[in-house]
């Protein structure tokens, strides 16, 4: 896998010599040639996803034809190409400018940019190391630009996160939806169990903060740029907040996206878990009636409704559209395996907070107490011999 990007336009002599130095371990992942920009993006903006339920999910290597269909369904897109060129140009320069290129990366500008950015540890030194690194780790599947569209990227179901939409799906700070720092070094440590999304946890904890901070500073860009764009092409309807200056409106727009990453940053974790188990050791007596409680709470309509998407426990879940436009399926939660961690403060912070950019809404009403008891049914859900037997018989008739 390190291999193959660096095979790609060279010849094959070097590439040959260029990949024993990287197997024999030395010389470190190669830079990115000096005259690489990032490309000018040209997919379609995903403004608003159809209400219209999906028939099932994408096929592979059809994404920019499935996008461009999300209108006739009900959902709104626009071409990034219907915005004016002087606009374009103006932007695309202060990109440059801002974010600088794939082999010099940066994040500067104002006093206050460059404040916020070495605060989040997205300073030039880290960035280029972190994108040498990306390049070697992630770029296959999230793309030079972060756009998910990288060359392994469209035959993967999910696709591979495109950053540039600032959405993630597995955050515990519940600000803006951006991850605290511990929630990206989870993701690559443990990857996303059931996506292509690998587990990196045996390269040196140094090595994925970098590329953690890399992601990071891709999203901010391609947030900044999608922001701009999508208020650009708002403009016709007269609701735009654009007033002829992208610049300054793209400038306002990373300010408030660095206080989002900062806040998340200095978000103090989730409450510890209870513990579930008695003064021996075993597993207490009141964790099977805090699981049996977890189960009545997901029944409750009005209350939770997480029966309502995870019908039958999620087995009969039906797809629906996420905010990139394409399709997910609310968890069959008797095959266990989660995405984001099955830790029971993972779980618990998927229930307080929800999967926002999939569509699985937040429970801030819950208290602390039936938030662990959600997470601990969830959690022996896969399990028929961890429920209690009432709740056994109806979650899996027979048994
Ligand atoms: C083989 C393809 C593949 C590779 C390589 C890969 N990813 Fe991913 N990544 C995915 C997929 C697929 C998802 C989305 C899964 C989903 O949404 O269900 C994802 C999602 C993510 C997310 C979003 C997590 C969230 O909370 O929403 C981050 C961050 C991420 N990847 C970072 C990285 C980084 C950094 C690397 C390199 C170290 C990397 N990925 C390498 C496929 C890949
Ligand atoms: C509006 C629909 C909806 C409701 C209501 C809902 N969910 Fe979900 N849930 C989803 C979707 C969609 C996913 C899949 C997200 C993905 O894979 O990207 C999901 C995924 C999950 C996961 C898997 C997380 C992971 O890390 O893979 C758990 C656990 C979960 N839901 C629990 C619950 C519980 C408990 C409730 C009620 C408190 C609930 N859900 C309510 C839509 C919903």
């Amino acid at each position: 896998m390190p291999g193959i990007e660096l095979i790609r336009g060279r010849s094959r002599g070097a590439a040959v010599a260029a990949l024993a130095v990287v197997l024999s371990g030395c010389g470190g992942p190669p830079p990115y040639p000096p005259d690489l920009t990032f490309p000018v993006r040209d997919d379609r903006l995903v403004l608003r996803v159809p209400t219209a339920q999906p028939g099932g999910t994408g096929e592979p290597g059809k994404l920019d034809a499935e996008l461009a269909g999300l209108d006739a369904l009900g959902g709104r897109t626009a071409e990034p190409s219907a915005v004016p060129a002087v606009h374009r140009q103006t932007l695309d320069r202060f990109l440059a400018e801002t974010f600088g290129t794939p082999a010099t990366p940066t994040v500067t500008g104002t006093e206050a940019v460059t404040t916020a950015a070495a605060k989040l540890g997205l300073t030039p030194e880290r960035l280029t190391e972190g994108g040498k690194l990306y390049r070697r780790h992630c770029l296959q599947c999230h793309g030079l630009s972060g756009d998910g569209r990288g060359p392994t990227g469209q035959w993967i179901y999910p696709h591979p996160r495109d950053f540039r939409r600032g959405a993630f799906k597995f955050v515990s700070a519940g600000d803006g939806g951006k991850p605290r720092p511990a929630d990206l070094a989870r993701t690559l440590r443990d990857g996303l169990k059931g996506t292509a999304m690998p587990a990196f946890g045996l390269l040196p904890e140094g090595q994925r903060e970098l590329m953690a901070a890399y992601a990071v500073y891709l999203s901010l860009r391609g947030q900044t740029e999608f922001l701009t764009l999508a208020a650009l092409l708002a403009e016709d309807d007269g609701e735009g907040g654009v007033d002829g200056d992208p610049v300054g409106f793209a400038r306002d727009r990373l300010i408030v996206l660095l206080r989002q990453w900062e806040r998340a940053a200095t978000t103090p974790p989730g409450p510890p878990p209870p513990s579930v188990l008695d003064d021996a050791g075993k597993q207490d007596e009141g964790h099977l009636e805090s699981v049996r409680r977890g189960y009545d709470l997901f029944m409750a309509k009005g209350v939770t409704d997480c029966a309502t998407c995870h019908e039958d426990f999620g087995r009969k879940a039906t797809y629906r559209y996420d905010v990139w436009g394409t399709v997910v399926r609310p968890a069959d939660l008797t095959a266990g395996g989660f995405k984001g961690g099955d830790r029971p403060e993972d779980l618990y912070h998927r229930i307080r907070g929800g999967i926002q950019p999939a569509g699985m809404p937040a429970h801030p009403g819950l208290t602390d107490t039936q938030v662990w008891d959600l997470a601990h049914f969830v959690r022996a859900l896969p399990y028929p011999r961890e429920l209690p037997p009432a709740v056994r018989g109806a979650v899996y008739p027979g048994k």
